[in-house]
C-alpha cells in the first residue's frame, strides 16, 4: 500500500491557508487542516480535499499545539510538509496598541517555532526528511505603520528561517520562507476600498494578488526546489524586490 505523503498547513480555515491545501492536495499530499475558530470552513475544505484530516488549536497555547502534534501521529503518522500560516494582525499605533495585543500576535513566531520544535523531533528528523515553509510577509522587511509587532513578527519568522537551516545542517530537511504581498483575502478585505486601490496602485503589476498566486509558491517548495533552503520568496506582484 503506498502511504500518502502529508502536508500540515496552519490556519487553513483562512483564504491563503485553504488555497495552499488545494494546491497541495493537488500534488498527492493527504493534507492535514489546521483551524482555531473557523471549523466550518475548515470542514467544507476537507469534504473537498480526499484523504484529508482536521486539526484544531489556538497556537498562542502550547499545550494546544502538543494536542495537535499528537493528532497528527494518530491519524497520519508522518508529517512530510509543515506550513506554517497560520497569523493576524491588530492594527494600531505604538501609542495606542496595548501589549496584550501586542501578545496575541506572537503565535506567528512563538507558536510557530513550538509547532516546528514538535514536528522536527516526532516525523522530520526520524525520517531525515522534510520541507517547512514558513509564511511571512512584504511588510516585514519594508515595515508598516500601524503594524509594529505583525512586523516585527514577520521578521522574527524569517530570521528563524534562516537560523534554522544552520541548525538543521547536514539533514534532508529545507526550510524557506513565502513572504506574500497583498494578497485578496479577509485580512486585507477590511480594508476601505479608497485604501485598496492606493495599494494596488504602488503595485507594479497594479492589482493585488490571489491566494492560488502564494499557493503555487508554496506548493513548489514544497516538491520541486530541491537546492532552495534559508531563502524568502517574494509574491508581491513587484511591490519589493528583497
Ligand atoms: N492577506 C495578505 O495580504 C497577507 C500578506 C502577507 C502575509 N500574509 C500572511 O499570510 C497568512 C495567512 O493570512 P490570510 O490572509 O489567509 O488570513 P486569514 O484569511 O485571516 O486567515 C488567518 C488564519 O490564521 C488562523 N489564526 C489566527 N490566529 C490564530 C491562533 N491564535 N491560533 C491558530 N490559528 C490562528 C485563523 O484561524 P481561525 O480563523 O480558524 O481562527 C485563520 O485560519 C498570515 O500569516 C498572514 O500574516 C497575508
Amino acid at each position: 500500500m503506498t502511504v500518502n505523503k502529508v502536508a500540515i498547513v496552519t490556519g487553513a480555515s483562512g483564504g491563503i491557508g485553504a488555497a495552499c491545501c488545494r494546491a497541495l492536495a493537488g500534488e498527492g499530499f493527504s493534507v492535514g487542516i489546521h483551524y482555531r475558530t473557523g471549523k466550518e470552513r475548515a470542514e467544507a475544505l476537507s469534504k473537498e480535499l480526499p484523504g484529508s484530516f482536521l486539526l484544531r488549536a489556538d497556537l498562542g497555547d502550547l499545550g494546544e499545539i502538543d494536542g495537535m502534534v499528537e493528532e497528527i501521529r494518530k491519524t497520519a503518522g508522518r508529517a512530510d510538509v509543515l506550513v506554517n500560516n497560520a497569523g493576524m494582525s491588530v492594527n494600531r499605533d505604538i501609542h495606542t496598541m496595548k501589549p496584550e495585543e501586542f501578545d496575541a500576535q506572537r503565535l506567528m513566531t512563538r507558536g510557530a517555532w513550538y509547532l516546528t520544535k514538535r514536528v522536527l523531533r516526532l516525523f522530520m528528523l526520524r525520517r531525515n526528511e522534510g520541507r517547512i515553509i514558513n509564511i511571512s510577509s512584504v511588510v516585514g522587511h519594508t515595515g508598516n505603520a500601524g503594524q509594529i509587532p505583525y512586523t516585527m513578527e514577520k521578521a522574527a519568522l524569517d530570521a528563524m528561517t534562516r537560523s534554522l537551516v544552520r541548525e538543521l545542517a547536514g539533514r534532508n530537511i529545507l526550510v524557506n520562507s513565502v513572504a506574500p504581498g497583498f494578497i485578496e483575502t479577509s485580512m486585507t478585505d477590511a480594508l476601505p476600498e479608497e485604501i485598496r486601490a492606493g495599494i494596488a496602485g504602488s503595485i507594479p503589476l497594479g492589482r493585488i494578488g490571489r491566494p492560488e498566486e502564494v499557493a503555487e509558491a508554496v506548493a513548489f517548495l514544497a516538491v520541486k526546489g530541491s537546492y532552495i533552503t534559508g531563502t524568502v520568496l517574494h509574491v508581491n506582484g513587484g511591490l519589493y524586490g528583497g
